[in-house]
């Protein structure tokens, strides 16, 4: 059993702290990288050092099932992660189910690395991950040969019987996703021949930039369907430094924060500003949002600056479904700035939302409901009455092992006349570790249910 289907819940609750939230803070280690420099850190020859890794739960599930199948992974006292790789093909059966927590980018990158290996590796998670579709990865892999079995819709727990003679496909993703991409690359570097994605709608490229930082030729042709992205199978990777940038999907909650407290004035250091992740950064801005970017540069392929934030007036606005991919997970958190906002907001193509840690398009729903706000779903797409300053507030909003409806509604009680509580805390350790001691050094007023 996962630890967070056993932790004891947290409640916690935040009011408006009668003061501007203030000081300058790091967003903790991006996600999706440290997956990334884990999993393809494990595939390399030699040592890779990664500096400022995320050490949230997800990220740990990550590491514990690269150690199971035989990359020695150890954490220096100053927190700098090292690595040695088994090299491409030299990865062992492991020995026990790998259970991956809440995580679902380990969860399909992972089955992605061990398709086109020949032994079979069984894969669970919390309640959560076990709900989500692994259909997705599921496909192309096994046209790539490698055979599953798994729950009704491809559910945890699953096994994959990896292949000895896997075969190159071509696959054209039929939805946005990075880690249905990923997941099919993954399993090309174990491949001999050709491997192509082609991806109608830009997702984000970590994985891309990783390999080609590990010295993997990697090919990006545009074309009429989309974007072609190709690697020739079996390359040699070799260990290097990876500096991890901070998480613009964590960096997402001071800085909302920052907006909708009046007066605020905080800094944000070493934000992650991949291109295809800065959506909600470019939503805030259009909305009114006195947010600037300072320090701006390139570390290990990856754009990285400061975001300076100050408290603003936001007006509502519309998301067009193609910005989606590139703010997929901070929904929740604009909902909160769309219910400070003056007039309504109206946010388009949002069905991958039905599909994450939860439900978020109902969490949204149901959350800015309880709290006063008016918000309407319609097919896709949702609208939301903005209360042109605090919304009502006054609720408890049930987390169902999403960290990220955790620390949005958070963030709606530092912003609502009464205060919001969320009933349990200990989701927000897969990604934000230290989340409420950092936001309390700003000035936020968070803590514990008085029962
Ligand atoms: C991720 C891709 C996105 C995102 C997730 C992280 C990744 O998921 O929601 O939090 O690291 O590749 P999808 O690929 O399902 O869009």
């Amino acid at each position: 059993m996962s630890r967070s289907d056993t932790a004891m819940p947290r409640a916690l609750v935040a009011r408006a702290p009668g003061q501007p939230l203030r000081g300058a803070i790091n967003a903790p280690g991006d996600k999706s990288i440290s997956h990334r420099a884990l999993m393809i850190g494990g595939l390399a020859v030699g040592e890779t050092a990664i500096h400022g890794l995320l050490e949230g739960e997800d990220v740990l599930r990550t590491a514990a099932a690269m150690r199971a199948m035989g990359a020695e992974i150890a954490r220096d006292a100053d927190g700098t992660w090292r690595v040695h790789g088994r090299g491409i093909g030299g990865l062992r059966e492991p020995e026990d189910v790998l259970d991956m927590g809440n995580a679902g980018t380990g969860t399909r990158l992972l089955m992605g690395v061990v398709a086109t290996y020949p032994f079979t590796s069984f894969f669970t998670g919390d309640a959560s991950l076990r709900s989500r579709p692994m259909a997705r990865v599921i496909k192309p892999l096994e046209s790539m040969g490698a055979r599953f079995v798994s729950r009704a819709g491809g559910r945890l727990p699953a096994a994959v019987i990896g292949t000895a003679t896997p075969v190159p496909i071509a696959y054209r993703l039929p939805v946005a996703s990075a880690q249905v991409k990923s997941a099919i690359l993954l399993a090309g570097l174990n491949t001999p021949g050709k491997t192509v994605v082609i991806e109608p709608e830009p997702t984000r490229d970590h994985t891309e930039l990783m390999l080609r930082h590990f010295g993997v030729e990697i090919a990006v042709e545009p074309g009429a369907e989309g974007d072609r992205i190709s690697l020739t199978g079996q390359p040699e990777l070799s260990g290097r430094i990876v500096r991890v940038p901070g998480d613009p999907s964590s960096a997402a909650f001071p800085l909302v924060a920052a907006l909708v407290v009046p007066g605020s004035e905080v800094t944000i250091r070493d934000v992650g500003l991949n291109p295809r992740r800065t959506g909600l950064i470019d939503t805030l801005i259009e909305m009114g949002g006195d947010i600037t970017i300072a320090n701006r540069r390139i570390e290990a392929g990856e754009p990285v600056g400061d975001l300076v934030v100050r408290g603003s007036d936001l007006t509502g606005i519309e998301v067009p479904a193609a910005r989606a991919p590139s703010m997929i997970d901070e929904y929740l958190v604009l909902s909160v700035a769309a219910a400070c906002a003056r007039g309504p907001s109206v946010l388009r193509g949002l069905a991958e939302l039905r599909v994450k840690e939860s439900d978020r398009l109902a969490a949204i729903a149901r959350g800015l409901a309880a709290c006063g706000v008016s918000a309407q779903v319609h097919g896709d797409d949702m609208t939301i009455e903005g209360c042109g300053g605090p919304p009502p507030g006054g609720a408890t909003i049930a987390t169902r092992l999403d960290h990220r409806i955790a620390m949005s509604f958070l963030v709606m009680g530092l912003a609502a006349r009464a205060p919001v509580a969320i009933d349990d805390a200990s989701p927000i350790e897969t990604s934000f570790p230290g989340f409420e001691r950092l936001m309390v050094g700003l000035g936020a007023s968070i803590g514990p249910v008085q029962g």
